[in-house]
């Protein structure tokens, strides 16, 4: 049995997500006929963020009684869901119904006395459980928050009945689980209680892969400081004759103001922040930002200012995300393709991003015949007046309401797309075109950039400018290998059980690929022989985490 918490996955109502488990089951093809209605991102996010507020983080003792625990912490109030993890040492989630339990828990707890040391007092929402006697402790069953090694994941897609049913089983496997994003917004919770003592009424909000549905277990955590909020507030009283402002400081501009206040929040936490180590300040990049681990979460995290341009594409790819059950399968197994032949990287580089590859997903899937996928401009045109959305001058208008969005009625099979995926990119043009998801058809190239992806919403940016004539060559050389081998599987393919790397397990192998003269070498072999070639190399691999953790 699969441990229940891998049944849901992030955003969305459980029925929504359990329909999603069901149909990434193998038993329904696409996702048209999903019919339950689903949530608008503003609504999944307030309800997270509502439910972190009131949650709280506990470091425990590793010897401990979940029910005695339980029953000390209800003195504060009803508790509406808690979890255990691991993380060098022992933590719970506790999630009270009422946001009053936690200040009355805050207020039943001391601050720690040091020995040689002085502790700086701070009243976070993250705790610390001393126990005076030894409890009975009871095992305690501890959510998982990594992806499976590479060998599991290779075994588990071994087995799988179809392509379809290999790229669906590890989207269920590298997902981000129901606790894993739970944690997320708590941990941006916690970060907002830090940058709310200088800036009260600011609020900290997770943006790119933790909330735009394409997350895997062990992403990076981006979170933006909004203080768009506490603005509002005070136009709201600027009623009758008189005006009323705040003294404020001036500075030359925005984004000076940006990089002043993100210094004053990394020293916060730096110096005051519990669990937060590591802190770097990248003030002068095109986005400054302020980078740091999360140790008790176990979360790498990135902290922008200003950056709803940012939100608006995660709450963009979220809709792509929920329009279709093939959009996220598809994208988790390019994005694990690409980790896994180094095409992607933890250390930032000339290299493709996963955000530019699920960029290119979509597009590709726009492309199908008929669509899978609407194009930007369309759902534009099904925005209503409360959609409509400008920021800095660039407009961020698109529908919200993903149950006015039609489904498609492209029924083809996630194998097929996936072939096609590398057949298209393997041919692309990329010499003069651009990938434009906002139009859905190629463009001629503004500009030189050996691939250009435009920013959907800043439409004179290239969100993969970063990447060399070198990377873009082992991309197209890959995807046509790739290709090669989902046809040749076709023509005589193994019968799909057993231990033998087949479909998209044979993709994943690190060794299949060596260049370009080796992948003319494999090649020229008879199928049979390289599967089992391939197989020696996947028990001789068995050790390394082909799929290890992406960072950015
Ligand atoms: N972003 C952007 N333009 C870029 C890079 C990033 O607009 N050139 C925005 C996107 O909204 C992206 C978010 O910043 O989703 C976070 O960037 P990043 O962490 O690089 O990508 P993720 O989508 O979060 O993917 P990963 O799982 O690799 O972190
Ligand atoms: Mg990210």
């Amino acid at each position: 049995l699969r441990p229940i918490q891998r049944l849901f996955s992030c955003p969305g109502t459980v029925a929504a997500e359990v329909k999603r488990e069901e149909q990434s089951s193998g038993s329904v093809e696409t996702g048209s006929e999903d019919r339950t209605p689903k949530k608008k991102f503003s609504e999944v996010q307030k309800e997270r963020r509502d439910q972190a507020q009131r949650t709280v983080l506990i470091h425990c003792p590793t010897k401990i009684s979940e029910k005695k625990f339980l029953k000390y912490l209800t003195q504060h109030g009803p508790i509406t869901n808690h979890f255990f993890y691991e993380s060098f040492g022992l933590y719970a989630v506790v999630e009270f119904r009422q946001k009053e339990s936690v200040s009355s828990l805050q207020n039943a707890t001391r601050t720690p006395s040091m020995g040689t040391e002085t502790a700086v007092p701070f009243r976070s929402r993250f705790f610390s459980l001393k126990t005076k006697n030894p409890l009975n402790p009871t095992s305690i069953r501890c959510s998982i928050h990594s992806p499976p090694s590479s060998k599991k994941l290779l075994e588990l897609l071994c087995y799988a009945e179809s392509i379809d049913d290999q790229l669906n089983t590890l989207l269920k496997e590298l997902q981000l689980t129901e606790e894993n994003t739970k944690l997320r917004y708590l941990t941006c919770s916690l970060i907002e209680d830090i940058a709310a003592a200088y800036f009260l009424g600011c609020t900290v909000r997770p943006f790119g892969s933790s909330v735009n549905s394409f997350g895997k277990l062990g992403c990076d955590l981006d979170m933006f400081l909004d203080l768009d909020e506490i603005g509002k507030f005070s136009a709201s009283k600027t009623s009758g004759n008189f005006l009323m402002e705040f003294q404020v400081k001036n500075v030359p501009s925005e984004r000076v103001a940006t990089q002043k206040i993100l210094s004053v929040i990394a020293e916060c936490l730096d110096h005051f922040g519990p669990g937060c180590v590591g802190v770097q300040r990248i003030l002068n990049a095109r986005c400054p930002l302020v980078r740091f681990s999360h140790q008790s979460s176990g979360f790498q995290c990135d902290l922008t200012a200003n950056n709803r341009i940012a939100l608006k594409s995660s709450e963009l790819l979220y809709i792509y995300g929920a329009l279709d059950s093939r959009v996220r399968a598809l994208v988790f197994s390019i994005r694990c393709w690409a980790r896994a032949h180094s095409l992607t990287s933890s250390i930032p580089g000339s290299w493709i991003t996963n955000f530019s590859l699920t960029m290119m997903v979509i597009f590709f899937l726009q492309r199908r015949s008929p669509p899978i996928l609407p194009t930007l401009d369309y759902l534009k045109t099904l925005a209503d007046a409360e959609d409509k959305c400008i920021i800095e001058g660039h407009n961020c208008t698109f529908v919200r309401d993903l149950n006015k969005i039609k489904p498609s009625g492209n029924t083809e099979t996630l194998e097929l797309l996936l072939k096609e995926f590398f057949e298209y990119f393997g041919n692309f043009a990329f010499n003069k075109n651009s990938i434009n998801i906002r139009q859905g058809r190629e463009q001629n190239k503004p500009e030189s950039s050996p691939l250009h992806i435009q920013n959907p919403f800043e439409t004179s940016l290239n969100i993969s400018k970063n990447v060399s004539q070198s990377q873009l060559q082992k991309f197209v050389d890959l995807a046509r290998e790739s290709a090669w081998i989902l046809n040749q599987e076709d023509k005589d393919r193994p019968s799909p059980s057993g231990s033998q790397p087949w479909g998209l397990a044979a993709l994943l192998l690190p060794s299949v690929m060596n260049g370009v003269s080796h992948a003319k070498k494999v090649r020229k072999k008879p199928a049979s022989e390289r599967i089992k070639n391939l197989l020696e190399s996947i028990k001789s691999n068995g050790s390394e985490n082909a799929t290890s953790t992406d960072r950015k």
